[in-house]
């Protein structure tokens, strides 16, 4: 199955990332979001990344354009007619996730995978959303998508081996490392991040250390290159949140519980480096 043509759903950090890699990797994309302005940013986030390498030498700007060039916007979700695969990078929701696998089905072509970059929702359940649950399936990128090697490929109840391969093969066309996993709650990734996130969150919350403390020990103690308060203000504070009430709710574990202070900021607005301040502040 030879992915020519891609519509990545989202634009925003993931979504552009991931958009991106497609684009350098020979491959045609159709960035699309609700709204012109949101693709336009996504656009703009892309061609800083690239004139970036090309600043650095590691890219010529013949192949910034090219690049480029594989690359079109979209508002309207009727231009999945004709692709081979959708990446959802949409908000993780699982109302909107359903319909928009729902409205994809009818739109995109038979053949067409339709995959999620879902940080923690059962693929299997956005799949009953369609009449090709077979061909529905998790393809979970790290943030940022352009530096990040691993591509955690989820499979659903009903996903083949034949659309598992599919995207296995993709993701080494995109120079990244697929590792498989099944489909339960936080897959592998965030099952074993986010509560280690939380528990950060916790020593801070009991007064065992301040934010920098806790960091530091993360850093030169495990050699992670971020501590992981740094890391949930990267990745947004109200995603860990909502990873860590999906794994709460899937499991009905309270060893997942979120912790009160993490409810308290994502209350505040303060969502980490989206938004200027988390466990941090930011200029
Ligand atoms: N977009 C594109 N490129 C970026 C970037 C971004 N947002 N941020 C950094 N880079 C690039 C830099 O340009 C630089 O590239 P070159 O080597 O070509 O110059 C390279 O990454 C290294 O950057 P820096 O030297 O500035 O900084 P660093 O060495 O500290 O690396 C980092 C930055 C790669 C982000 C590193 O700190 C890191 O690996 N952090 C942990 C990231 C992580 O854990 N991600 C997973 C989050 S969880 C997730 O995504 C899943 C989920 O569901 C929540």
């Amino acid at each position: 199955m030879s992915m020519k043509k891609v519509m990545v759903i989202g634009a925003g950090q993931m979504g552009s990332g991931i958009a991106q890699v497609h684009a350098m990797a020979g491959i045609d994309v159709i960035l699309h979001d609700l709204k012109q302005e949101f693709v336009e940013r996504g656009m703009a986030t892309i061609q800083k990344n690239l004139n970036r390498q090309v600043e650095k030498g590691r890219l010529e700007e013949g192949e910034r354009d090219a690049i480029l060039g594989r690359l079109t916007t979209s508002t309207d979700l009727q231009n999945a007619k004709d692709v081979d695969l959708v990446i959802e990078a949409a908000v993780e929701n699982m109302e909107i996730k359903s319909k928009l696998f729902a409205d994809l089905d009818q739109i995109a072509p038979d053949h067409a995978i339709l995959a999620t970059n879902t940080s923690s929702l059962p693929i299997t359940e956005i799949a009953a959303a369609t009449n090709r649950p077979e061909k529905v399936i998790g393809m979970h990128f790290m943030n940022p998508v352009p530096v990040m090697k691993l591509v955690e490929i989820i499979r659903g109840l009903a996903t083949t081996d034949e659309v598992y391969q599919a995207i296995e093969d993709l993701s080494r066309t995109l120079s990244k490392t697929p590792v498989e996993v099944n489909d339960f709650p936080g897959f592998v990734s965030n099952r074993i991040l986010m509560p280690m996130i939380n528990e950060a969150i916790y020593t801070v919350y009991e007064g065992v250390a301040t934010p920098e403390a806790v960091d530091e020990v993360m850093k030169l103690g495990m050699n992670h290159p971020m501590g992981p308060l740094t890391l949930a203000d990267f990745i947004g504070l109200d995603t860990c949140l909502y990873i860590m009430e999906t794994l709460h709710d899937g499991f009905g574990d309270d060893k997942y519980r979120p912790c009160p202070l993490l409810r308290k900021y994502v209350k505040a607005g303060w969502l980490g480096k989206k938004t200027g301040r988390g466990f941090y502040v930011y200029e």
